[in-house]
């Protein structure tokens, strides 16, 4: 059975992409994951118990475990994700960023170009190294124009610039030694399972709190919104099929400003979550102080992999967010267990440092 390592398998998109290969592939998944405050293993679900999973729980800063993973599992390829990914949290303290998006990735280069130079040549050949990255490492967008493959990198918060720094680490490995690397850079995605501190999941669960709903600046601010489902099966795609040494971009094409998402948010739960006396959500709304150096607009040209690889999304926003809501509707006691950090508790109870 062939082995697939995935690094932050615990968060929101590792994990949905972790469901998604144990539901739809035969991997055997080794799932590499520190458990920081975003890592929750309660979103694997029941692909969290299946056997070709496998939890490993491990810093990838920490080069002597890596190094001892390869040598346990023998993968053929990794599919990394791990990151800290939020952008005000970036901006309070960005060393946490630095270290697990630059110095982590590039241990795990290292790590992985020693295994990988051990192979023989056609285990080499057939190696992928799948790196994981955003489409904030652009910069911001003006009223027109979407980025792509060729645009230029124009990181502007401190987790931008992180992970533009660790898709030019693995660029690099590629172009000096070799290695077969594949990196994608994506769009806003949402879905089950995110950590409430982003924007879909905040404004869901302050809604339904009846708490403010906090807007940064004037809510004009535009993202190109994508299923997280989407996205998982983008990421399958691209590491079994895609071409080693290039990039695909990949987004939903579904731009929206935040005053647009938020008000589709009320209008949906004032249907599914009625508030007390009849009170429509969007009179929550409160605009409040903008994000410093928050860039204007993100959209994404996704033709490369539509055309290469015959990528399409199949959730469009309207059907995506509606079964965003009501999974945060269903499933109070994941959301809860955040909230009250009971999730941390029931990681420490399941799980110790190997
Ligand atoms: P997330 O914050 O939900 O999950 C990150 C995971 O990485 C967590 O499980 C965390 O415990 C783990 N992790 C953090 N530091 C680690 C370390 N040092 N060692 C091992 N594990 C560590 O993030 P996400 O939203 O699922 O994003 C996943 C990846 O996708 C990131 O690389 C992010 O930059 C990228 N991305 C995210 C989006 C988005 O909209 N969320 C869009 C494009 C790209
Ligand atoms: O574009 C891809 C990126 O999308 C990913 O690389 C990041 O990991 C992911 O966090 C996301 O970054 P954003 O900064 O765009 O996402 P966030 O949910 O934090 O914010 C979305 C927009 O909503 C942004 O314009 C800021 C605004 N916002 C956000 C929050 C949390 C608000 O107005 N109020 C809020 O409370």
């Amino acid at each position: 059975m062939k082995v697939v390592f995935i690094t932050g398998g615990a968060g929101f998109i590792g994990s949905a992409l972790i469901r998604l290969l144990i539901a739809e592939s035969d991997w055997r998944i080794v799932n590499i994951d520190k458990l920081t405050y975003a890592g929750n293993l309660a979103s694997l679900a029941a692909a969290g118990r299946d056997p070709r999973h496998v939890f490993r729980h491990h810093d990838i800063c920490d080069r002597q475990a890596m190094d001892a993973l390869f040598a346990e599992y023998r993968p053929d390829g990794i599919i990394h994700l791990a990151a800290e990914s939020h952008v005000d949290r970036s901006i309070h303290g960005p060393g946490d960023f630095i270290q697990t998006n630059v110095v982590g990735t590039y241990t795990l280069l290292e790590a992985t170009r020693t295994y990988w130079s051990s192979l023989d040549t056609a285990a080499r050949t057939a190696f992928r190294f799948h790196h994981v990255s955003t489409d904030e490492v652009f910069g911001s967008l003006g009223p027109s124009g979407l980025f792509d493959e060729s645009t230029a990198y124009d990181p502007r918060s401190p987790y931008s610039a992180s992970k533009a720094a660790s898709d030019h680490l693995v660029r690099a490995w590629q172009h000096t030694y070799g290695l077969p690397t594949l990196v994608t850079n994506c769009s806003n995605n949402y879905g089950p399972y995110q950590f409430p501190e982003k924007l879909i999941p905040l404004m869901i669960g302050n809604a339904v709190a009846g708490k403010p709903l906090p807007i940064y600046g004037k809510g004009d601010n535009v993202r190109d919104w994508l299923y997280v489902d989407d996205h998982a099966r983008a990421l399958k795609l691209v590491f079994e099929k895609g071409r080693p040494g290039e990039t695909y971009c990949i987004g939903g094409r579904n731009e929206m400003t935040n005053l647009q998402v938020i008000d589709t948010l009320c209008d949906l739960l004032d249907r599914r979550h009625p508030g007390s006396e009849g009170r429509r959500h969007a009179g929550l709304k409160t605009f409040v102080a903008d994000r410093p150096g928050h860039d204007q607009r993100y959209a994404i040209n996704a033709d490369k992999i539509r055309r290469e690889l015959g990528w399409m999304p199949l959730e469009t926003f309207a059907s995506g967010i509606e079964k965003t809501v009501s999974w945060y509707l269903e499933n109070t006691e994941w959301t809860s267990h955040v909230q009250s950090g009971a999730y941390r508790q029931w990681i420490d109870r399941n799980y110790t440092q190997r």
